[in-house]
């Protein structure tokens, strides 16, 4: 649990990094053609000027790098038609760490199937954020967005059986695509209290002042043959930073948008706005 004090330097470090991404879109037209070193190396600017370092290795993974999870080479070319997944978060001064992602469209547009996904996710990340509040179980929110990814699954034709039988705790098929949980405790640590007992933790009780991330994804790998082809090599996340308040939960990254519309309108917005100077 998070007391005041902890929870005000949460929120710097959010703030912090909700600069760093706008950094990183204003730069992404110059960043196309070039590498995903550019993306690292404005969003660490950031960190290192304004904060006191990144929280973790950025993972800056444009097309389909970001279907591997924690992609921190960053050493792949960025094209006009890929989606970069950006996750990375900032640590203040005082070692407190957010952790976020979003999923952006390089060019600033969503292709159709690019953003079919996104708006699965959007939706599995809704269902989870939905139950969280005190008292609910730490893997309540898994639950959730996992039972959303599995039925949008099943209705794109990827998964050939509904929720129910996917999810089956002995062979859970529709984790081929959503490779992780989708929340961890967030604090001094990127994944906080990670040594805490099983009993307070993943089979606890959610409680007010927790602060934890809700993260959903999907992911396709580019040689899957269980995928339609316009789906392969296609990886989505969206991550927020949230705090469990007395009804529910506050989002801490809420200055980032996650609608897709919000997030072309924001784009084409920075993108307006003089680049960080990349002649470097
Ligand atoms: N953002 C990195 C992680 O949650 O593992
Ligand atoms: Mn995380």
């Amino acid at each position: 649990m998070k007391d005041d004090y902890e929870l005000a330097r949460l929120q710097d470090a959010v703030d912090l990094t909700v600069l760093g991404f706008e950094d990183v879109v204003r730069a992404l037209p110059a960043a196309v053609g070039r590498s995903e070193r550019v993306i690292e190396g404005v969003f660490n600017l950031r960190a290192r000027v304004d904060g006191n370092d990144v929280g973790y290795n950025t993972i800056a993974a444009a097309g389909s790098h970001a279907t591997i999870l924690h992609w921190t080479n960053n050493d792949g070319p960025v094209a006009e038609g890929d989606l970069l997944l950006l996750d990375a978060g900032i640590e203040v001064q005082d070692l407190y760490t957010a952790d976020v992602t979003r999923t952006m469209p390089v060019s600033g547009t969503f292709t159709k199937p690019q953003r079919e996904i996104y708006e699965l996710v959007l939706a599995a990340q809704q269902a989870a954020m939905d139950v969280v509040r005190p008292g609910a179980g730490f893997r309540d929110p898994n639950t959730a967005a996992m039972r959303v990814l599995s039925q949008g699954l099943f209705d794109l034709g990827i998964l050939t059986v509904g929720p129910d039988e996917a999810m089956r705790t002995e062979l859970p098929l529709h984790a081929r695509y959503t490779l992780h949980g989708v929340s961890h405790m967030l604090g001094i640590d990127v994944h906080d209290c990670s040594h805490a007992r099983e009993t307070t933790y993943f089979k606890g009780p959610l409680a007010v002042g927790y602060v934890l991330t809700v993260e959903p994804g999907l992911y396709f790998q580019p040689d899957d043959l269980t995928v339609p082809e316009q789906y392969r090599g296609i990886g989505v996340r969206i991550e927020d930073d949230v705090v469990v308040t007395e009804d529910g939960c506050r989002v801490l990254s809420a200055a980032l948008p996650r609608d897709p519309d919000e997030i072309e309108s924001w784009m084409s917005e920075l993108f307006s706005r003089p680049a960080p100077q990349l002649g470097i």
